[in-house]
């Protein structure tokens, strides 16, 4: 698959059009939202957005409109927290996180010694990811280099812009999975070195959580931070509570876990960390502090059983949320499902979060917080073409809901609470089409393949 044969000439999609200029829970002004809309892309960029009656007198002579009327087009969803090695392990039960970690996920990791699993895993990790219409992701891989450049280079043929980094883990692992505070900062840097900024790649830092790494790896990761300002850095804290009692023996002497992080320069712009549950004031005033990103993982942390994460106190101290699958610890692709979790979460800590916020949290919200605004989750003029058309009739329940609702919100929360990789008809990467539902993608078994060459 190449991104060579991207049309230059200018396409058009008639349909309902969402896109946020800010927060909605701050001002209601923030969604933007057309009925009967009109998105216009060029050279996998946005070139106008709006009201089709407006818009349509400016298409370019012979432009085709492709008519979507019915559909809503919304900017690609972005998934700040997931495991592409965990893809073959997710559904796995274990009686908590560590156990978890112990019996599925460090056998399943090792496994990324071998490049074609690892060019095979990502493969069809990123087209369950579009199929849900994510299409930008902060991907963890494993400790092993090649399968970060797997990652990458599944995502350069598809031309998404994803996110990446080999793990760090130097200690408390399985010796098969270890790699030492040396290795993994020059693995590290040589991958930044050929993947951070080409085309559409970025790479992220990523010890794995502070368990796994002994002090000299958090000191060396800390300074390749501070070499690459523009790098992102990713690790989960404060996910369950016998984690946390584990990394208070491990780094005695620190006012809190993520304390440890701040003490090796890794709470930042750019630096975002899982789960974020068993947190105090003070935590979250240092998120905030420092513009690090916290990612909600409401799957994850249900299935874990690691705890509710509270958007009240979030909100309280400014510190930016965004939402994210957690897969394979996280249950499902989708990030509608995700909001689905995530609005059931805030219920139970007594916090309303609305289905615009929670679209929000997922497009313009993350790609703010991410600093990617400029880039993606939106569709506003410059910005790359990255966009999903969802169906609101993609099931007999869906469409019988969505013809009865009154307001965007409710429209927003039946594709919430009802839609899942169904609802996505079709998702779009800077302009071309990656995805499409009534398509039988290449990774489907064997059957479902034949009967479509067959019909
Ligand atoms: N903490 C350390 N590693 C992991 C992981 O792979 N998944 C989750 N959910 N938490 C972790
Ligand atoms: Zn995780």
């Amino acid at each position: 698959m190449t991104h060579s044969a991207q049309a230059s000439a200018q396409s058009a999609f008639r349909a309902q059009l969402l896109t946020f200029n800010g927060d909605p829970s701050r001002s209601p002004e923030a969604a933007v939202f057309h009925e009967d809309g009109l998105l216009i892309v060029e050279d996998g960029h946005v070139v106008a957005t709006g009201a089709y009656a407006a818009l349509a007198p400016r298409l370019a002579p012979g432009t085709p409109v492709q008519d979507m009327r019915g559909k809503l087009i919304v900017p690609g969803f972005i998934d700040t927290h997931i495991h592409y090695p965990q893809t073959d392990m997710i559904a796995s039960p274990a009686p908590g996180l560590l156990p978890w970690l112990d019996t599925y996920t460090f056998p399943t990791e090792r496994r990324f010694t071998d490049e074609a699993y690892a060019r095979d895993t990502a493969s069809f990790f990123l087209e369950e990811l579009l199929a849900c219409g994510t299409t930008t992701a902060l991907v963890y891989c494993t400790v092993h280099k090649q399968s970060a450049d797997a990652l990458f280079a599944e995502s350069e043929a598809r031309n998404l812009r994803m996110v990446a980094g080999k793990v760090l883990m130097d200690r408390n692992c399985p010796e098969f999975l270890r790699d030492t505070a040396q290795s993994g900062y020059d693995d590290s840097a040589e991958l930044i070195g050929r993947w951070h900024n080409r085309g559409r790649q970025l790479y992220a830092l990523t010890p794995r959580f502070a368990p796994t790494s002994t002090e000299a790896q958090l000191e060396a990761c800390g300074v390749l931070a501070r070499k690459h300002a523009d790098v992102f850095v990713q690790s989960h804290v404060a996910e369950n509570l016998d984690e946390v009692k584990w990394v208070n023996s491990l780094f005695p002497g620190h006012r809190s876990y993520l304390d440890i992080y701040d003490h090796y320069g890794l709470l930042r712009r750019r630096a975002v960390y899982g789960h974020c549950i068993h947190f105090d004031a003070e935590d979250r005033r240092r998120m905030a502090q420092t513009g690090t990103v916290a990612s909600h993982c409401p799957t994850s942390n249900l299935f874990l059983g690691s705890g509710l994460f509270d958007f009240d106190k979030a909100d309280e101290a400014g510190m930016p949320v965004a939402l994210a699958t957690d897969v394979g610890g996280g249950t499902s692709f989708s990030m509608l499902q995700t909001m689905n979790e995530a609005h059931k979460v805030a219920r139970l800590t007594g916090h309303h979060l609305t289905a615009t916020r929670m679209f929000y949290l997922a497009t313009a919200g993350a790609a703010a917080a991410l600093d990617l605004a400029d880039k993606v989750g939106t569709l506003r003029p410059q910005s790359e073409a990255d966009f999903v058309v969802l169906d609101p009739q993609a099931t007999p329940l869906l469409a019988r809901r969505t013809a009865r609702t009154e307001s965007l919100e409710e429209l927003l929360f039946a594709f919430a609470l009802l839609g899942d990789d169904r609802a996505v008809y079709e998702t779009y990467a800077a302009g071309r089409r990656v995805h499409r539902r009534d398509e039988v993608r290449a990774h489907a078994p064997r059957a479902a393949r034949l009967a479509q060459v067959v019909a």
